[in-house]
C-alpha cells in the first residue's frame, strides 16, 4: 500500500470520513555543503523519496485536531487562537510552531482535522522534522486556498525551528523539502536563496547509510559551532563567514584562537567545495565529485571536529569500494547520523554487502541501508 493509501484509511479509520487531500514533504539529503547554510554560504541538497504524509481536511472553525501515527497514536487538539508550547508531545511543537508562523502572515486561516505519518527516520538527520514543517505548510496553504512559495514557506519552517521549537538551524533543510527536483539536486544560496538545479546522473545512486550512533550531543554542539563562526565573522567585522576569504582568515591566524580558525576554514573551503560540486554534477565528473565529498568529509572530521569513528570508519570502507567512481561522506549535522554516497548503481549491492560484514563486527551497532531517489519538493509538486 502507498503512503497516501495508508494515510487516508488511516484518516478513514480515526475521523470516520475520506480527508479531503493527501500531502507530501520529502526529507532531503545534503550532497555537500555542511554547516555552511547560518554562515550565509552554498549547500547542495536534494529531496529524497522518504517523507512525511498528512491527510487533511479543512474545518470552518479554528479548531486543529490531530493524530501521529508515529508517535503512538498520540493525538492533540488546539485552537489556533491559542497556541502554547506542548512539553509533553515534542511532536505537536513542529505543527504548533509552523501555524504560529503562518498566522503571522495569514490570520485568518482556518483550523482542520489531520492525521500525520511519515517515514523519514526520526534522529538520523535526514530532516525529518523539516519535512513535517513544510507539509504541514503546504496543507495549510492548500486547504486555505493561499498563493504561498516554497521559499517564504521555508522561512517559516525556520522560523518555527528557532523561535518556537528552540534549534538554532540554518534554511537548508526547509528550502529543499519545499522546493527539491526530481533526479536532481540543488546548489542553494543560503544568503540570496536563489537555486540552480545540479542534474544527478542516470547510472549514479543516492546511497544512504544510517550508522545508528546516537546524536545526543548534538544540540549543544550545532550551537556552539554556529557561535564559533559568528565569533569569527564579527572578528572581520563582517556579516557571515561568507564574506571572509582563506587569505583573511590564514593572515589573521595569530589573532584567533586555534580552534575558531579551524571551525572557520571549513567553512570557507566547503562553500569553494560546494560551488564546484555543482560543475562537477553537470558536467558529470564523478572523480572531481568524488574528491571534493572526500575532502568535505576531512574537513568536518579534523577542522570542524563534526564526525565519529563509526562515520569515519562507514566513510572509509565505502570509499574504497567506490575509488575514483563516486563520493560519500558524513552529511547533516554531524555527530552520528548519516553517511551519503554517491555510488554508481551498478556498486550498490558491493557496498552494501561489505559494510554488512565489516560495520557491525567494528562498531556493535547494526547500519541501515537505504537507496534513494532525489524527489520533488512539496511546493513543487
Ligand atoms: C542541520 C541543520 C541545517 C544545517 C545542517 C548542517 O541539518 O538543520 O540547517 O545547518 O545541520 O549542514
Amino acid at each position: 500500500m502507498s503512503q497516501i493509501e495508508l494515510v487516508s484509511q488511516q484518516y478513514r479509520a480515526h475521523f470516520g470520513s475520506d480527508p479531503q487531500q493527501v500531502i507530501h514533504g520529502p526529507g532531503r539529503v545534503n550532497l555537500i555543503g555542511d554547516h555552511t547554510d547560518y554562515n550565509d554560504g552554498f549547500v547542495l541538497p536534494a529531496a529524497i523519496n522518504f517523507g512525511t504524509d498528512i491527510a487533511a481536511t479543512q474545518r470552518d472553525d479554528k479548531l486543529v485536531r490531530v493524530l501521529a501515527v508515529d508517535c503512538d497514536n498520540e493525538t492533540v487538539e488546539f485552537s489556533l487562537d491559542d497556541i502554547s508550547f506542548n512539553e509533553n508531545k515534542m511532536w505537536a511543537n513542529y505543527i504548533g510552531g509552523t501555524l504560529l508562523a503562518l498566522l503571522k502572515a495569514y490570520p485568518n486561516i482556518t483550523g482542520a482535522d489531520l492525521v500525520v505519518t511519515g517515514n523519514v527516520p526520526q534522529g538520523a538527520g535526514l530532516s525529518s522534522s523539516a519535512s513535517f514543517e513544510i507539509a504541514i505548510l503546504k496543507t495549510f496553504a492548500a486547504l486555505n486556498a493561499i498563493d504561498l512559495d516554497g521559499i517564504q514557506a521555508a522561512l517559516m519552517g525556520q522560523d518555527a525551528e528557532n523561535n518556537f521549537v528552540g534549534c538554532n538551524c540554518g534554511i537548508m533543510d526547509q528550502l529543499i523539502s519545499a522546493l527539491g527536483k526530481e533526479n536532481n539536486a540543488m546548489l542553494l544560496d543560503c544568503r540570496s536563496l536563489t537555486f540552480e538545479h545540479a542534474p544527478i546522473p542516470e547510472n549514479m545512486a543516492l546511497l544512504i547509510v544510517n550508522s545508528n550512533v546516537k546524536r545526543g550531543l548534538v544540540d549543544s554542539e550545532y550551537n556552539t559551532r554556529r557561535k564559533q563562526c559568528e565569533a569569527v565573522a564579527s572578528h572581520f567585522d563582517k556579516p557571515a563567514l561568507r564574506d571572509v576569504t582563506l587569505e583573511q582568515l590564514l593572515a589573521a591566524e595569530n589573532d584567533l584562537e586555534a580552534e575558531l580558525v579551524k571551525r572557520a576554514k571549513h567553512v570557507i573551503t566547503e562553500n569553494t567545495r560546494t560551488e564546484s560540486a555543482l560543475t562537477a554534477l553537470q558536467n558529470n565528473d564523478m572523480e572531481k565529485m568524488s574528491q571534493l565529498m572526500a575532502q568535505s568529509h576531512l574537513s568536518l572530521k579534523n577542522d570542524f571536529e563534526i564526525s565519529t569513528p563509526e562515520i569515519d570508519f562507514l566513510v572509509d570502507t565505502i570509499a574504497a569500494q567506490l575509488g575514483s567512481e563516486g563520493g560519500v561522506r558524513m552529511t547533516g549535522g554531524g555527530f552520528g547520523g548519516c553517511v551519503i554516497a554517491l555510488a554508481p548503481k551498478y556498486l550498490v549491492d558491493a557496498v552494501t554487502q561489505k559494510i554488512a560484514a565489516t560495520y557491525q563486527q567494528q562498531t556493535g551497532l547494526k547500519e541501515q541501508v537505504y537507496v534513494c531517489v532525489a524527489t520533488d519538493g512539496a511546493f513543487n509538486r
